[in-house]
């Protein structure tokens, strides 16, 4: 086992609403640890005027907890949409600091013009990662809108966790083209912990392996700012069939 890569995560002490203190942290890395994760995205929150990291403090705390585990901690944020980010804020809190791909999350709730906000950001030369889609249900009740969000360029994930509560929907999804990586989004061991051990599981159990593609190979794309290989979603004929239990 090459050992799982998580691109979206909260494990750095007193930054967001992620582990407390440097305790809580090594506790959340250790469970990751025993889930397989070997290397991990650092991924605070950046939401104005509640978080707002600065790329020093991101850097600084990796450095203090790397000390206490085996996984391979990189840099990164989640920003949450605003009008005042400029081009240069996309680029400074990319995914491993590369300048490829930018973590963007929207309100959970609420409908908002996704696919110009995320084209706009895309046109700074920054592929937009559109954070756990599974937690907006406005997309996931307009798939059109989700396509052509993906046909324009824009990455997706989910979350384990969800996967994990809902595999038949989410997997139809996965099947039908409309995620490029599972991540965990943790916080903490018992608020949203990894859980990718047996999102993976779910995966790898029916859809083969397509479960590498998510968990090891497009991850390990976005981090080395390669390119991933994107097909065009396909929306079921018919309507609701993702809602029917088997
Ligand atoms: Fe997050």
């Amino acid at each position: 086992m090459i050992g799982f890569i998580d691109i979206h995560s909260h494990i750095l002490p007193g930054i967001d609403d992620g582990p407390k203190d440097i305790e809580a942290s090594i506790e959340l890395l250790e469970s990751g640890e025993d889930e397989g994760i070997k290397t991990i995205v650092a991924t605070p929150h950046f939401i104005r005027g509640m978080y707002e990291p600065k790329k020093e403090d991101i850097l600084k705390k990796i450095k203090l907890v790397q000390k206490h585990t085996s996984i391979k901690i990189l840099p990164g944020a989640e920003l949450m949409i605003d009008p005042n980010f400029r081009k240069e804020d996309y680029f400074q809190y990319s995914i491993n600091f590369s300048g490829k791909y930018v973590l963007i999350e929207f309100p959970v709730t609420g409908m908002f013009n996704f696919l110009d906000i995320l084209k706009n950001i895309q046109s700074s030369g920054i592929t937009p990662i559109l954070a756990h889609i599974d937690r907006y249900p406005y997309l996931l009740n307009n798939l059109e809108i989700l396509k052509d969000i993906i046909k324009a360029g824009i990455i997706t994930h989910i979350n384990g966790s969800s996967l994990v509560g809902n595999p038949h929907f989410f997997l139809k999804l996965i099947d039908n083209g409309f995620v490029h990586f599972v991540a965990s989004d943790a916080h903490g061991v018992d608020w949203r912990p990894f859980m990718l051990k047996k999102a993976y599981k779910i995966v790898s159990s029916d859809l083969g392996m397509t479960a590498d593609t998510l968990f090891y190979e497009n991850p390990y794309r976005i981090i080395n700012g390669k390119k991933l290989f994107i097909n065009e979603p396909i929306i079921p004929r018919k309507k609701g069939i993702f809602r029917r239990r088997r």
